[in-house]
């Protein structure tokens, strides 16, 4: 056998190959008429009090599903206390929120749709609206079969439209499939960076670079985040959820509270390792990284990101 071009490369090789299909739970299985009315909700913006939210205004097709701001906005200009997390891959996490406070991703939209000043709606006017729109009771009908639209519905529709959110194939995938010339020499030399002296796959593992655990890196960011659920954990103080990198370039502010304008401040901050306190995991430590391996480290990071997919806005049932 000729020897591989990149040594070790195949080693690992599988540990980065993307999952052929999309897991929906047996509980909210996929159909395509689901996932159409669920687009239709997503982007409409009758599920907020006053109309001028969809969630599409947070989670914006073109921004990898955040909004690009440092902390969501809601209505009325209300800000909120996050920033907007991407929904790409949602469909391989396990608990929703930059906290985790959701067992599911059905369970998250009416925190936001109920959410005072982020959308500010109740559910009977929603239900009403709803109800009103001749379009949206012939799709619930051809998607729950006779269940009427409720609470229920809504979260089951909204859930497997946000499911088949999957980030596009990069070129570090066609890399991974084999195409050395895919990415450059240096965004693999930054790949042994992120691998190796960075320790960056510590926690930003498999092909979504994330296992969807919880750590406190030393942001100096007062929010306790995972802390607030679990007030006897040291280690959770200050936790929160470890984002995936695919898509990153596209979502700049970066964490949970949109306080790095660039990955270069954050590979920067990494390197300086944060706020040394009890709660910061003992994977963060100075790196010590050189002008180069940081160059590098940003080349790499660049190929998680594929050229922008178009997504066709849905025309709204009425
Ligand atoms: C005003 C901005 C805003 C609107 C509108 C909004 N979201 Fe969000 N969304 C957020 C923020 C901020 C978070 C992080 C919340 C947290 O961590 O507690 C979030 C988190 C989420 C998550 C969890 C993602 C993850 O990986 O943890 C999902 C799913 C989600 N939103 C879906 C929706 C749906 C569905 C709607 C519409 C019903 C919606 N959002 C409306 C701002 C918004
Ligand atoms: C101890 C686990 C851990 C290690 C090691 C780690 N990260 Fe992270 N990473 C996280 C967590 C947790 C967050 C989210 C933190 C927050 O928002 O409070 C994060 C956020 C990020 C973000 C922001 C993504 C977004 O959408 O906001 C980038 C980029 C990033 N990490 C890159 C790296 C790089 C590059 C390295 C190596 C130099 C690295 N990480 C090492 C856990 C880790």
């Amino acid at each position: 056998m000729p020897p591989s071009p990149t040594p070790n490369l195949d080693d690992w090789r599988s540990a980065y190959q993307r999952p052929e299909t999309i897991p929906f739970p047996a509980s909210n299985p996929y159909s395509a008429a689901k996932a159409a009315l669920g687009r239709a909700l997503f982007f409409d913006p009758a599920l907020s009090g006053d109309g001028t939210h969809s969630c599409a205004t947070c989670h914006q097709p073109g921004l990898s599903w955040g909004d690009g701001l440092a902390r969501a906005v809601g209505i009325g200009g209300n800000r909120l206390a996050l920033r907007s997390p991407t929904l790409i891959n949602v469909a391989w996490t396990d608990a929703g929120g930059w906290d985790g406070k959701f067992d599911t991703i059905e369970s998250v939209a009416f925190a936001a749709i109920l959410g005072h000043g982020n959308m500010s709606q109740t559910e009977p006017r929603l239900l009403e609206r709803l109800n009103a729109i001749p379009g949206y009771v012939e799709a619930f009908q051809q998607s729950f079969f006779g269940l009427a639209i409720s609470r229920n519905t809504v979260e089951l529709a909204l859930a497997t439209f946000e499911r088949t959110l999957v980030s596009p194939a990069t070129p570090f995938d066609r890399w991974v499939a084999g195409d050395e010339a895919a990415i450059s020499a240096r965004a693999k030399a930054g790949f042994e960076v992120f691998r190796g002296r960075g320790h960056c796959a510590d926690c930003h593992a498999s092909w979504n670079f994330t296992e969807g655990a919880f750590f406190d890196i030393g942001l100096a960011d007062a929010d306790i985040g995972r802390g607030r659920l679990f007030p006897n954990s040291v280690a959770l103080r200050h936790a929160f959820k470890v984002p995936t990198l695919r898509d990153v370039a596209r979502r700049a502010p970066y964490m949970h509270d949109g306080s790095f304008l660039t990955l270069s401040a954050v590979v920067d901050f990494y390197d300086g390792a944060g706020i040394d306190r009890p709660s910061r995991s003992p994977l963060i430590r100075k790196l010590g990284l050189s002008a180069r391996e940081k160059h590098d480290l940003i080349e790499f990071l660049a190929t998680l990101t594929g050229d922008p997919v178009p997504f066709p806005v849905p025309v709204l049932p009425r």
